[in-house]
C-alpha cells in the first residue's frame, strides 16, 4: 500500500459490544471488556501500519443515559486501559489526546486522563485520540463560544477550526463503524465533510488487524475528489 493510499487519520465508531455480549448470554459489561481488548489490538495494528492518528469514540455525550452500572463499568475499563497504556507509553512512543467536554466526567478519570496526556505529550508515534464525553454538535458549539470569547468578529471555516478540541488534528480520511449500523451518531460531523466511510457488520469485540486490513483495502480503492472532478 502506498503512503497516499494509506489514511493518516482513522476514526472508529466502536459499536456492537452489547450485541456481542447478548449473543453469548453475558452481561453487557462483558461486551465492553471484550471491546477494550479490541481497542488494544486495533492500537497495535494501527501502530504497525504507520497510521499517524487514531480517534476512538469511547463515550458519547448521549451515553450518560445508560444504566449507572454500565457507565461505572465503562469508566473502570477506561481507567484500567489508561493505567496500562501510561505505563507502556514510553516504550510504545504513543501519544494520548482526548476530545470532549470535561463535565460531568468523574474527577478521578479527569486526573488520570490529564496525567496520561501530559506524560505522552512529547511522544512521536501513533496519536490515540480518545473521544470521551464527546459530541460533535457540542464541539462545534464549544468552538463557536470560544471564538466569540476570543473576540472573533467574522468566522470562516478555517478560523472556527482553531477553536476545536484539537485544531492540529487532521480530518479523518477514513471513518469505520462496526456492527452494521450506518450513521455518524454525533461523531466528527464537521471533520467528516470529505471522509470515506467503511461500514462492517463485524461487532466491535471481534474487530482485529484482519478487519482493519479490509477497511484499508476498501479505502485504497476509493477516488477522493473533494468536490472537484
Ligand atoms: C458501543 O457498543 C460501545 C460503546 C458505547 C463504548 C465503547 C467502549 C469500549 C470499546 C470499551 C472501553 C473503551 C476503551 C477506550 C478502553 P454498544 O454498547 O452500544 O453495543 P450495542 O449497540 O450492541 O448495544
Amino acid at each position: 500500500m502506498t503512503t497516499d493510499s494509506l489514511p493518516r487519520h482513522i476514526a472508529i465508531i466502536m459499536d456492537g459490544n452489547g450485541r456481542w455480549a447478548r449473543a453469548r448470554h453475558l452481561p453487557r459489561l462483558a461486551g465492553h471488556q471484550a471491546g477494550a481488548k479490541a481497542v488494544e489490538r486495533t492500537i497495535q495494528a494501527a501502530q504497525k501500519k504507520g497510521i499517524a492518528f487514531l480517534t476512538l469514540y469511547a463515550f458519547s455525550t448521549e451515553n450518560w443515559s445508560r444504566p449507572k452500572e454500565e457507565i461505572d463499568g465503562l469508566m473502570n475499563l477506561l481507567s484500567q486501559t489508561l493505567t496500562k497504556y501510561t505505563r507502556q507509553a514510553a516504550k510504545e512512543n504513543l501519544r494520548l489526546w482526548v476530545s470532549g467536554e470535561r463535565e460531568p466526567l468523574p474527577p478521578a478519570i479527569l486526573t488520570q486522563v490529564d496525567e496520561a496526556v501530559a506524560q505522552t505529550a512529547t511522544h512521536t508515534g501513533l496519536t490515540v485520540n480518545l473521544a470521551l464525553n464527546y459530541g460533535a454538535q457540542q464541539e462545534i458549539v464549544h468552538a463557536a463560544n470560544a471564538a466569540y470569547a476570543a473576540g472573533e468578529k467574522k468566522l470562516t471555516p478555517e478560523t472556527l477550526r482553531n477553536y476545536f478540541y484539537h485544531p492540529d488534528l487532521p480530518d479523518p480520511e477514513l471513518i469505520i463503524r462496526t456492527s452494521g449500523e450506518e450513521r455518524l451518531s454525533n461523531f466528527l460531523l464537521w471533520q467528516a465533510a470529505y471522509s470515506e466511510f467503511y461500514f462492517t457488520s463485524v461487532l466491535w469485540p471481534d474487530f482485529n488487524e484482519t478487519e482493519l486490513d479490509k477497511a484499508l483495502a476498501a479505502y485504497a480503492t476509493r477516488t477522493r475528489r473533494f468536490g472537484g472532478i
